[in-house]
């Protein structure tokens, strides 16, 4: 099978490892890749949201199936696309990534099919969104409706904050097109669990837990990245929460997109509150966590590549995956100044001796230039470790950071601290 992998970074570089280890791949690229991509695939220079020139390279190279990592492709239809020349592809049509797409459609859905989640109100009139604020008091939070790179949201404690946010994204247009329409919702309280499930269109196969750190600083304090590290198992997702979370969340999403002509097909994944009522939907994600997927990628014991077929073909109920009892966790290193401006280019040494008996590193955003390797992103390089424990896996990963040589670039000591305070 000659595989196309779309994406570059972290999340798609864990792709690659694990499909480019498959008996069934026969070639594997990636578009556009980076530089540790390059050691499991061949890079083509063609950037992952670039719908015809995706479609151009899979039919003039006659790849058999292409795997969507990045939710931008998704949402602009790279899938049908695809469909629509012959090409299978793991990810949802157009039509199903609207359930990252608009946060609105997803909220409709929820109301239709009796998900929980938190109480909304969809507005596209700043007078009107302020009005319904003023009415509901704090804290509440405000939402951009549209993709905002995971920037859009606003917990607001006060009133005041909330009418900033307002104006920030309709006013201002902060976030562009993307926050001219706003959800505003309820504001829940309790613990956040990510949940990540296969779907084939009518059936869903939940996947090992897995949960990130947002937070750029250690403690989870100061502003939101899109991940600073991530672990697995999560402690918090017990047998009986995961199948609490099948019944009243995943399998009505999965039928009422298929009530609703939109099958999804590709991996669910979603962000949910543990409340005091059980769990709650805060979002809908279309595509694997980044930096989750790295530790899923590292403690999967079957092949990948016939799981994600499976869920294009409609096959994923005949369908298990094996995974290690080991535990798995990544720590991001990023560029200083993220999640704000950073620079790009920076030399990064050190990464040649770290043996893979230790760990793993991903490369997230890095190019290499007569045989340097340098940063190119803020998020860079994502060091991946396994271990009996979660702790054991936290003392290898920072092991393998500590013997890399990148003054320019910073990393999180505490990945993994909340579920090893637990014991995990
Ligand atoms: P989202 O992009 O929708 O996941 O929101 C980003 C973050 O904002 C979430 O991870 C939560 O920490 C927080 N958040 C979103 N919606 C709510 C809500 N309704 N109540 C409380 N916190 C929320
Ligand atoms: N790690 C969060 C995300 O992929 O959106």
């Amino acid at each position: 099978m000659r595989v196309l992998v779309v994406g570059g970074g972290g999340r798609e570089h864990a792709l690659c490892w694990a499909i480019s280890a498959s008996p069934l791949c026969d070639a594997l690229y990636c578009a556009p890749g980076n530089a540790g991509i390059a050691q499991d695939a061949e890079c083509v220079p063609i950037a992952a949201d670039d719908i015809e020139g995706l479609v151009r390279f899979a039919t003039e190279n006659t790849i058999d199936f292409v795997v969507v990592g990045p939710e931008a492709a998704l949402v602009m239809g790279l899938v049908d696309r695809l469909d629509a020349v012959g090409i299978k592809s793991f990810g949802p049509s157009a039509g199903a990534a609207m359930l990252e797409g608009s946060k609105g459609f997803m909220k409709d859905l929820c109301a239709k099919y009796n998900i929980p989640t938190a109480a909304y109100g969809r507005f596209t009139d700043a007078e009107a969104a302020k009005a319904y604020i003023q009415e509901q008091g704090a804290p509440i939070v405000v939402k951009a409706d549209g993709l905002a790179a995971g920037k859009g949201v606003t917990v607001a404690q006060s009133v005041d904050e909330a009418l900033a946010a307002v104006d920030a994204s309709m006013t201002d247009s902060a976030f562009g097109a993307a926050g001219q329409e706003l959800v505003i919702e309820e504001c829940m309280t309790g613990e956040e669990l990510s949940f990540f499930a296969l779907v084939d269109g009518t059936s869903a196969l939940p996947l090992v837990g897995a949960q990130d750190h947002k937070a750029v600083g250690d403690g989870d304090t100061g502003p939101n990245t899109g991940g600073m590290g991530a672990y697995s198992p999560a402690p918090a997702l017990t047998e009986a929460l995961q199948a609490e979370i099948m019944e009243r969340i995943i399998m009505p999403t999965v039928e009422g997109m298929a009530a609703e002509g939109a099958p999804f097909k590709g991996v669910l994944y979603a962000g949910l509150m543990l409340t005091e009522d059980g769990p709650k939907l805060l979002e809908y994600n279309v595509r694997f966590g980044d930096p989750e997927c790295q530790v899923l990628m590292l403690r999967l014991r079957s092949d990948i590549l016939p799981a994600l077929v499976a869920s294009c073909d409609g096959m994923l109920s005949t369908f298990d995956l094996r995974w290690s009892d080991d535990a798995a966790l990544t720590v991001v290193m990023a560029a200083n100044g993220y999640p704000g401006a950073y620079a790009k280019g920076s030399e990064i040494r050190g990464i040649e001796v770290i043996s893979a008996a230790d760990a793993i590193v991903f490369h997230a955003g890095t190019v290499r230039d007569d045989g340097n390797l340098r940063a190119n992103g803020g998020r860079v390089l994502n060091v991946t470790a396994s271990g009996a424990s979660i702790g054991e896996a936290q003392a290898k990963a920072y092991a393998a950071v500590d013997q890399i040589d990148w003054p320019d670039g910073f990393c999180r000591r505490d990945i993994g601290w909340r579920a090893i305070a637990r014991g995990a």
